[in-house]
């Protein structure tokens, strides 16, 4: 087998089946645009489950990457991915919006499973090699790997939040879990306060000294080593946002979208995979109300709700659906004329292009999540506002509202303040969107996904440095 110098360690590969199940094609998530240009450069490899049970995929070469597919079967997608990680971890990690569900049968999924990634991580990635570990459903991964690879330097980010220590401290499985990540050499979170969280869950349960951002480790024979975890807030490719928002067929798609709503003077927008974390029911909630009080007419305003497909097998899901697509048909069906609609109601996924163009359309972007990792729509839509204009209404509690005080934040859990902050988007003077959108934009257009890859790979080619030093000696 192939071996690599640089390996990454996901739930997902980068790639899904193209539409006729024939060939292959690049996924359009966030991070396999993030992680693009460093596995190109480094001749990397991927370990990652191409999204459907049962399907035994032999390793091959994809754009520059060697893919490395984990095979999962029909019990371990409903056990591992469904089970512990999107109905046990998922909704404890988001602050329990939705109650969370403890299952043994779903941990012994998870480590198994876990064991697994590890086992082909261990066997494609070259001696002294890095490793990058990726996310909530592989928290298990870097200790296991450590143990089988102990030559290899090993990273781990946590897309999502990590939980106050009141609410972590739930969980059946705590201390296998800190152990499990605390086999990385560089821990990375979204936030300072998740770092923090971690930092806090490890003295508690574990009894670990921590030092600024260094967790003293034992790790075995009385010996200790340092594991970092810090903040490494993740963003996106900002250039090639700026590079579609300026393409004239985008932009001419931006007024179709606009005409096909009957010219509303504002549209409003609210882009979400269909979760209960992203506040999509406060949202909805807040518009019908605008308009029942008459602060908000039909005719004038619409909202766009693009709520992708997601985890549809999970129980919150299949609920959370029902209650979203029962109370759009009560608002439309109370507000709507043969012309104007109060809510286009999308449950679909669309290219990044069309996206653009909706963005492009959106007088007001609307991120409302009751808890977010980061929220990376949020960056998108000032991305692309190149012409300066736009009004981001950004929840305080999506890690995104750390890097992002220029946009009007809001509480989603309070009602009343979340209409006053539509109410002002709807009526912010330009100068006014653009003051705050130039401000927004220069902290994206800086700070993007490669700046983040870069940031996280130097912090963990310290730890790689000394590793080879060692070695040699
Ligand atoms: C979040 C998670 C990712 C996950 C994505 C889509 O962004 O942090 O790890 O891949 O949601 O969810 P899915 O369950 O479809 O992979």
């Amino acid at each position: 087998m192939t071996q690599a110098d640089f390996v990454v360690v996901a739930n997902r590969l980068p790639v899904d089946h193209t539409p006729d199940g024939e060939g292959w094609r690049r996924s359009p998530g966030g991070l396999v645009t993030a992680l693009e240009p460093v596995m190109r450069r480094a001749e990397g490899a991927w370990v990652g489950w191409a999204g459907q049970a049962d399907v035994d995929v032999e390793p091959f070469e994809f754009d520059g990457t060697y893919l490395v597919p984990v095979t999962l079967s029909a019990a371990d997608v409903q056990l591992y991915y469904e089970g512990f990680s999107n109905d046990t971890i998922w909704p404890l990690y988001h602050d329990v919006i939705a109650a969370p569900t403890y299952k043994r049968a779903w941990w012994d999924a998870y480590v198994k499973v876990n064991k697994r990634f590890a086992d082909a991580a261990a066997s494609v990635a070259a001696e002294g090699g890095i490793v990058w570990v990726q996310d909530y459903q592989l928290q298990l991964v870097p200790k296991m790997l450590r143990e089988l690879r102990p030559d290899l330097t090993i990273g781990y980010f946590h897309h999502i939040p990590f939980p106050a220590y009141g609410l972590y401290a739930q969980l059946p499985w705590r201390k296998q879990v800190l152990e499990g990540l605390l086999g990385a050499d560089v821990i990375g979170f979204q936030r300072v306060a998740d770092a923090g969280n971690f930092a806090r869950a490890v003295r508690r349960q574990l009894r670990y000294e921590t030092k600024a951002s260094g967790i003293l480790v034992p790790d075995g024979d009385g010996a200790t080593r340092v594991a970092l975890a810090k903040a490494f807030p993740i963003s996106i490719d900002a250039e090639s946002y700026v590079e579609l928002a300026q393409k004239p067929e985008i932009q001419q798609r931006a007024k179709e979208i606009r005409e096909g709503l009957g010219n509303p003077r504002k549209i409003l927008l609210g882009v979400d995979r269909l979760d209960y974390t992203k506040g999509i029911r406060h949202r909805l909630k807040a518009w019908g109300e605008l308009l029942e009080d008459g602060r908000a007419h039909v005719e004038d305003a619409t909202l766009v709700q693009v709520a992708s497909p997601s985890r549809e097998r999970v129980d919150a899901y299949v609920q959370l659906r029902d209650e979203i697509e029962m109370t759009v048909g009560r608002i439309n069906g109370d507000h709507d004329t043969t012309t104007h609609t109060a809510i286009r109601y999308l449950h679909q996924s669309y290219p990044r292009e069309e996206m653009v163009a909706l963005f492009l359309a959106a007088d007001v972007m609307l991120v409302t999540a009751l808890r977010d990792g980061m929220n990376l729509v949020a960056k998108e839509y000032v991305a692309s506002r190149t012409d300066n204009r736009g009004v981001l209404v950004l929840s305080e509690f999506a890690g995104a509202a750390d890097e992002m005080g220029s946009a009007l934040l809001i509480n989603p859990h309070d009602i009343d303040g979340l209409k006053d902050a539509i109410v002002r988007a709807i009526d912010m003077p330009a100068a006014e969107q653009g003051r705050r959108m130039r401000t927004l934009r220069k902290r994206v257009r800086e700070h993007d996904v490669e700046d983040w890859s870069r940031g996280f790979l130097e912090a963990l080619s310290v730890f790689h440095e000394r590793s080879s030093s060692a070695a040699a000696a």
